[in-house]
């Protein structure tokens, strides 16, 4: 059956459209108050106007763009001497005062939510669910961040003998530079800001060159908020600022968010200088990322969770679906069944809310995909059609003889397939820990061994089992990778904010 609903039932529930594009099949769960201050909010139960009348949404994220681009920023130098001169101040404001601004600016991007979102929509072709997302997911990170730091931050009291004060103090290290990518323009931008930034850190935030104009409305919110200007400074530029940033000396710790080959230049470039301090790297790359299927799985949740995490976001997100692994006994069908629902997705621009599928980032990206994509005709199992004109790349099915086959992250909708030989999980887990990469896996299957036995192997950050693999909760799903997929500590996790911090241990003797 077409599960698409018509224009006339969009317009009457933009939620059950958000829903279906998104393929949410849990209910909003709420969460314990603790994670996020008196208020709860999180990123799919958040009360931010789902029920937003559909064509003031349409209106909104299709009006013409006002947003002015920052100009690319020539000096780096001056920058991190703001932050720094900056950061005695900010360091020494009480952990409280810190917390505030955040949930103030939480507060500030649900009021500004419909000109956030219309710039995703414009300058990052998010799709208006996605567009959604990244608001609620920033304000998720402002109001955990704030209220883990209300928890942890300060000055804890340790045991010792008596006649002796032991006493630990967390506090901020200096001038952090946050990196951030593209496609997750605020939520990351901001996210790994606040986290620097709450635990008493001054920061020099540079944005991916394709999206400095969200990256500059959530700076001019941040200083409304009440973050002091030279607290907060923001470097529009690609990666020569990038470079320049982390080559300065002065830079006291790193927050990147990209791709493994960044991160590596990165962590060279922080060790080039032999008379600089060592500083920590907090680095989240990207993966391949697999999903199993055995034989006892649900073959029409499968389908609706492989669409999700392949697909949505035009498989722009870190932790999409590449690799599909099914059981041999069940591929033909299951296959036969997915390139069903792939013809329905429906591809178009952005700002449309029919659009399942929006357009990819740049021309860049459409080429690189694209000459990939036709590279691997002969082994196409489906494909959909596209606009003729802009970026579109259409969701394609690719055949592979092996788990091997595929050794890089394709960063749009192109979806593998492979297949494994019943009793061969374990093998197949391990073949695909080979791969070096450790972002997010997914398991679909009825056998609770299975799970067990995946969540004992799969060396992922992240284990997805029956269910998608996408859109992890801030608090509830800690996000990020290990190996080549990233460093740690995970966002919006218990134990993100340590990492930012400079511990001081004083002992007294009394
Ligand atoms: P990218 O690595 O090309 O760029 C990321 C940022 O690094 C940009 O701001 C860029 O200007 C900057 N940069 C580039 N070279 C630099 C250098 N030498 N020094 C300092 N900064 C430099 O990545 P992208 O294309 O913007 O983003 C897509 C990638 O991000 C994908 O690989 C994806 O998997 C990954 N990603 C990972 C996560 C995660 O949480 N693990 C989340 C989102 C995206
Ligand atoms: N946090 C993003 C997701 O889970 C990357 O999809």
């Amino acid at each position: 059956a077409d599960a698409r609903l018509s224009e006339a039932d969009i317009l009457a529930d933009p939620v059950a459209k958000i829903e279906s594009a998104g393929g949410t099949r849990h209910p909003s769960i709420p969460l314990p108050a603790e994670l996020f201050g008196a208020e709860r909010r999180n990123s799919r139960g958040l009360d931010l106007g789902d029920r937003v009348v559909l064509e003031d949404t349409r209106a909104a994220v299709n009006r013409p763009m006002t947003e002015p681009a920052p100009a690319p920023t020539v000096d780096v130098a001056a920058a991190v001497a703001r932050a720094r001169a900056a950061f005695p101040a900010w360091q020494t404001t009480s952990v409280e005062g810190r917390a505030a601004c955040l949930d103030r600016l939480a507060d500030l991007l649900e009021r500004d939510r419909d000109r956030l979102m219309a710039i995703c929509v414009q300058e990052a072709f998010k799709t208006i669910p996605d567009a959604i997302g990244e608001v609620r997911e920033a304000a998720d990170f402002c109001r955990y961040y704030a209220a883990r730091a209300r928890a942890t931050l300060g000055s804890v009291e340790l045991p010792g003998p008596t006649g002796e004060r032991n006493t630990l103090h967390l506090e901020g290290r200096g001038v952090w530079a946050t990196i951030a990518p593209w496609n997750f323009p605020l939520a990351i931008f901001l996210g790994q800001t606040v986290a620097a930034l709450v635990t008493g850190n001054t920061v020099v935030a540079k944005p991916a060159p394709q999206t400095p104009r969200i990256a500059a409305a959530a700076v001019a919110l941040a200083h409304e908020a009440g973050v002091p200007r030279d607290a907060l400074v923001l470097v529009p530029g690609g990666p020569e600022v990038g470079a320049a940033l982390v080559g300065d000396a002065r830079v006291q710790g790193v927050a990147f968010t990209g791709s493994t080959a960044t991160a590596r230049s990165i962590a060279r470039a922080l060790l080039a200088d032999d008379d600089r301090p060592i500083v920590p790297l907090i680095a989240e790359t990207g993966g391949i990322n697999a999903m199993i299927v055995d034989s006892t799985a649900l073959p029409e949740q499968v389908v609706a969770d492989v669409v999700t995490s392949a697909f949505r976001s035009a498989g722009q997100r870190c932790s999409a679906l590449r690799l599909l692994l099914v059981q041999e006994d069940i591929a033909e069908g299951l296959i036969e069944m997915l390139a069903g629902a792939m013809d329905l997705l429906t591809l178009g621009e952005a700002g449309d809310p029919r659009t399942d599928v929006g357009p990819v980032i740049d021309r860049a990206a459409y080429d690189r995909l694209m000459a990939y994509r036709e590279q691997a005709r002969a082994r196409w199992v489906k494909t959909v059609a596209a606009p003729a004109e802009g970026l579109f790349v259409p969701p394609t099915l690719i055949r592979l003889d092996s788990v091997e086959a595929l050794d890089r992250e394709w960063f749009g909708p192109l979806l593998h397939v492979a297949t494994w030989k019943a009793g061969a999980l374990e093998e197949t887990i391990a073949r695909v820990n080979a791969k070096g990469y450790g972002l997010t896996m997914g398991l679909h299957s009825r056998i609770a061994r299975a799970a067990e036995v995946t969540e004992a192997a799969a060396a992922v950050g992240n284990l997805y089992i029956n269910r998608s693999m996408i859109g992890a909760v801030v608090g509830s799903q800690p996000f990020g990778g290990e190996g080549l997929s990233g460093t740690g500590p995970k966002a919006g996790g218990p134990l993100y904010l340590y990492r930012f911090c400079a511990e001081r241990a004083v002992s007294v003797d009394t």
